[in-house]
């Protein structure tokens, strides 16, 4: 049977993921906003590259009809607002838990066996709320974030060596801020530890310019924020759920006492099949990586708290 998936937000973001979702033919897609007319011509616009894109997928957009997403296998959530020049992820707090709030209320009514991989910034907090809202298991919600961050430094680490990216692997950790854990010891190129590879001065600048990787492209854009590696991101998430894959990406998910960690959602090596998250895997880090993955989990803290106090 097709699989069937649903974007909530159909801007950036969200758009750029139904088309990956469609032309990778991972389900049919129903691409969901708030704005009138937005997402059905952008699936529209979809549907029409289909014959040459080569692809059968299904594509509607639809404003505000939460019943189109009935029975979805998977839901990702997009929608809020991006950051403009000068302000934080942890800038749109309010607005976004708002939004979240009600897409998660109306998402879980009509798909409540669906996975649910959120997007919205500020993402740690954001996965607490559609969490909590959703009242789903932990293995069905997580954020997208790990894998976008370990692009950047697959990226970055394939330019300065100038090798294939596919020779690359990389794992970033932590929260989605400025406190993300990128782990040089666990990236490789071709199984080669990059500690192997370069001057610990170059390692770190490329840690950096991961760290700044979304700042660095908000900078550039100056209208919004990054978003054809985050769909690809998200999609390729998407892509372990609905194949069943257990394929094992660093992604937000809810701790409980794993790391040392509990009732936190932070960036962790998960196993990722058709139960979502199907394991935490808990890999080896030395006294300076944990502590710096426990700084990371001590801003989200932060940052729920905060939401807690804009709640009451
Ligand atoms: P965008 O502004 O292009 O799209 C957001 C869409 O959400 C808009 O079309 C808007 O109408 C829609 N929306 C707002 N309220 C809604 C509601 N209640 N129901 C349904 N749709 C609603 O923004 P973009 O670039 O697509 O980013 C979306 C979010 O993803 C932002 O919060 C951004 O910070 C975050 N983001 C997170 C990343 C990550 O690594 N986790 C990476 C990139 C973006
Ligand atoms: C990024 O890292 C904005 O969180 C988004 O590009």
């Amino acid at each position: 049977m097709r699989k069937k998936a649903t974007v909530i937000g159909a801007g950036n973001v969200g758009a750029t993921a139904a088309m990956r979702l469609a032309e990778k033919e991972l389900a049919d897609v129903v691409l969901l906003d708030v704005l009138e007319g937005v997402p059905a011509g952008k699936a529209l616009d979809l549907t029409e590259a289909a014959p040459i894109e080569k692809h059968d997928a299904k594509i509607i957009g639809v404003t505000g009809d939460y019943a189109q997403a009935r029975d979805s296998d998977i839901v990702i959530i997009t929608a809020g607002i991006p950051r403009k020049p000068g302000m934080s992820r942890d800038d749109l707090l309010s607005t976004n838990m708002g939004i979240m709030s009600s897409v998660t209320r109306e998402v879980a009514a009509v798909a409540p066996e669906a996975v649910l991989i959120i997007v919205s910034n500020p993402l740690d907090a954001m996965c607490h709320v559609a969490y909590e809202v959703s009242g789903f298991p932990r293995n069905r919600v997580m954020g997208m974030a790990g894998v976008l961050d370990s692009a950047r430094f697959r990226a970055f680490i394939a330019m300065e060596l100038g090798v294939s990216v596919e020779n690359t692997h990389a794992f970033v950790l932590g929260g989605h801020g400025d406190t993300m854990v990128p782990l040089p010891r666990y990236s490789t190129v071709a199984g080669i530890p990059i500690t192997e590879l370069m001057s610990k001065e170059r390692i770190d600048a490329l840690v950096e310019r991961t760290r700044n990787g979304g700042a660095e492209i908000v900078g550039l854009l100056k209208t919004g924020s990054a978003y054809y590696a985050p769909a690809s991101a998200a999609v390729e998430m998407a892509e372990a759920i609905l194949k069943d894959k257990n394929k094992i990406l660093p992604c937000a998910a809810f701790l409980d006492g794993e790391y040392g960690i509990k009732d936190l959602f932070i960036g962790v090596p998960v196993k990722l099949g058709e139960n979502g998250v199907e394991e935490i895997v808990e890999i080896q880090l030395t006294d300076s990586e944990k502590e710096a993955l426990e700084h990371s989990a001590d801003a989200v803290r932060k940052l729920v708290e905060d939401m807690e106090r804009l709640k009451s």
